[in-house]
Order: structure tokens, then C-alpha cells, then sequence
């Protein structure tokens, strides 16, 4: 007997079923994910479709991406896109996938005294990857000058493409660079960073979906992890203004550590913040007067 076709419905079930088994995490909202970038809605609105028959092409392509899912790929890169707060970018291998506590980062930096007393900040991301934080806080602040900078070129196309998709282009201009030492001195207001973190040693312990899709380069800190804040906040010490900020994502043991450097160089007002599920996350400070 031959088999009636499936709704969309039994085919998110099935699909759901076969990720589970391949030990996908979140397996029926993978499915509505793959399903409602196809339809071109969000995945509160595939009920609209439920119970109708998709078209071959819809099936086929739900094929492709469960296959690749199921393979490890990150699901975001098998989407292409990924919104950030108030953006929805283009994600590929050649950056990081931006992550929920980064929207926190940017939600941090918006809601600093540093900016109140800035009507034209200079605004510095130092490992802008995709863009996400210098995009969402040019789309979110009505002044400034906003530019990223990154040492790959692939990250620096990505962000490229995602100022224009996100029609920023006039707004934020990127460059290639290693941290931030090319500005002038005293001229950056507010310098964030989700910079590589993760201790070498710990890197090849990753996830099989990170380690396997995301650039290395995005991830490892060197020895302890913290190579890059002692390079950062040497530079922060000359090109941060008095009264500017600096504004770090962290990994969660090591807020006493990046603590300890920026007093250490002299900046005031250290704060260690923590995400939403509780863990030291980000670090945020001012230049002193003296800077
Ligand atoms: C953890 S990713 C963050 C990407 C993006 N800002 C985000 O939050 O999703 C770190 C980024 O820093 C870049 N990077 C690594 N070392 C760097 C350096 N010394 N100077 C500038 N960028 C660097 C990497 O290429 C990567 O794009």
C-alpha cells in the first residue's frame, strides 16, 4: 500500500525523533527552526502549515539540513542567519555564531554613565567577528563613531556583508588589526571586546560542534586564556580616553584575574558582572583621570 503523504506536522516529528537519537540538543525546535527559515516565517507561525503537505522542495531542503544537523553542524550555520537583539545577521564558519550573553555585553555598554557624557563617542569592538556587538550598538545609539576590528580577514568580509545587510554601512567602518593600539592617544570613549578566551589547553575539550565549525582563532586565549586582555588593556591604558570605558566578555573564572590587570594599569570603577544564569561574565571599567 503505498504511503499518503506526510504533513509538516509528522514530518517535524520524524525529523525530531532522528536528531534525538543522533543526540542533537533541542531536536523538535531545530526542526521548527529549519522549517520556519524555509517558509519564511518565525516558528510561532508554522502552525499556519501544520497539517498541509509541503512541497518537494521544502521537503528536500528539510532533508539537507536535518542531515547536516545531524552530522554536528551547528544549526546556525545551517540556517545562515541568526538574529542579535535587534539584527538578524548572516552567520558562516568564517566567524563566531554570536551568543546570548554577548546581547547582554551590548546591554551593558548602552546602559553605562560613560556614554551619557559623550555626544559623539568613539566607539572601538576589538575582535568584531561578525559584527554583532559594533552593528547592534550603531542600529541602538543615535551618535557615534563606531568601528571593528579583527585579525581575520574572513571575520572582517562576514561583518562586512552583515554592516550591509543590516544597511550600517555608512555607520560602522571595520578594519584589519591586532587589538587597538592604531588609535590615537586618548581618543577611544568606549573600547568592548568578546576577545578569544579559552585557555589552549582547553580548547580541544570543546563541544565536537565548536571545535569541528567555529574558528580556532575566535577561541583560544593562549596559555591561561588571558593573553589577549593583558594586550588589550596595555593598549586601553594609551588610546582610552580619561573618563572612557572599557567593556570585556569573560570566561566565568576568570573575573579576580582580569580584575587584577585592570587595576593593575591603573583603571578605576572595576566591576565583574554576571549573566543572566548567575556566572562572572563581563568585566567592565573607567580610565582614570590621569590615563
Ligand atoms: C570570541 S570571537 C568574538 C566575535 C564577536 N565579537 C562575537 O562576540 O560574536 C573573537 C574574535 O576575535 C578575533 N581576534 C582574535 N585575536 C585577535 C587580536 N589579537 N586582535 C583582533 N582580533 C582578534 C577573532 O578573529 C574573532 O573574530
Amino acid at each position: 500500500m503505498q504511503e499518503s503523504p506526510k504533513t509538516l506536522k509528522q514530518c517535524l516529528d520524524l525529523g525530531a525523533q532522528h536528531l534525538e537519537r543522533t543526540q542533537v540538543e533541542n531536536p523538535y525546535v531545530v526542526m521548527e527552526l529549519l522549517a520556519a527559515r524555509l517558509y519564511g516565517c518565525g516558528r510561532m507561525d508554522l502552525h499556519r502549515h501544520a497539517d498541509l503537505v509541503p512541497q518537494q522542495r521544502v521537503l528536500d531542503a528539510l532533508r539537507r539540513g536535518l542531515r547536516r544537523v545531524a552530522a554536528g553542524e551547528p544549526i546556525q550555520y545551517v540556517l545562515g542567519q541568526w538574529d542579535f537583539r535587534q539584527l538578524t545577521l548572516k552567520v558562516d564558519k568564517r566567524a563566531l555564531i554570536p551568543r546570548p550573553e554577548t546581547e547582554q555585553l551590548v546591554e551593558i555598554v548602552l546602559n553605562s554613565p560613560v556614554l551619557a557624557h559623550c555626544a559623539k563617542p568613539l566607539v572601538v569592538d576589538v575582535g568584531t567577528g561578525s559584527g554583532c556587538i559594533i552593528l547592534s550598538l550603531a542600529k541602538e545609539l543615535d551618535n557615534g563613531v563606531f568601528v571593528g576590528i579583527d585579525l581575520s580577514p574572513e571575520a572582517l568580509s562576514l561583518a562586512m556583508e552583515n554592516a550591509a545587510l543590516t544597511g550600517l554601512e555608512d555607520k560602522v567602518h571595520f578594519a584589519r588589526g591586532e587589538g587597538c593600539g592604531e588609535f590615537d592617544p586618548g581618543s577611544v570613549d568606549v573600547l568592548v571586546s568578546n576577545p578569544p578566551y579559552i585557555p589552549s589547553r582547553s580548547v580541544d575539550g570543546l563541544e565536537r560542534k565548536i571545535l569541528e565549525h567555529e574558528p580556532r582563532i575566535a577561541l583560544d586565549g593562549g596559555a591561561d586564556g588571558l593573553d589577549i586582555f593583558r594586550a588589550l588593556i596595555f593598549d586601553a591604558v594609551m588610546v582610552v580616553k580619561p573618563g572612557g570605558g572599557v567593556f570585556f566578555e569573560i570566561g566565568d573564572e576568570q573575573g579576580g584575574a582580569v580584575a587584577g590587570l585592570l587595576e593593575e594599569f591603573g583603571f578605576t570603577d572595576v566591576e565583574i558582572k554576571r549573566d543572566y544564569a548567575g556566572r562572572e561574565r563581563f568585566a567592565m571599567a573607567t580610565q582614570g583621570d590621569s590615563g
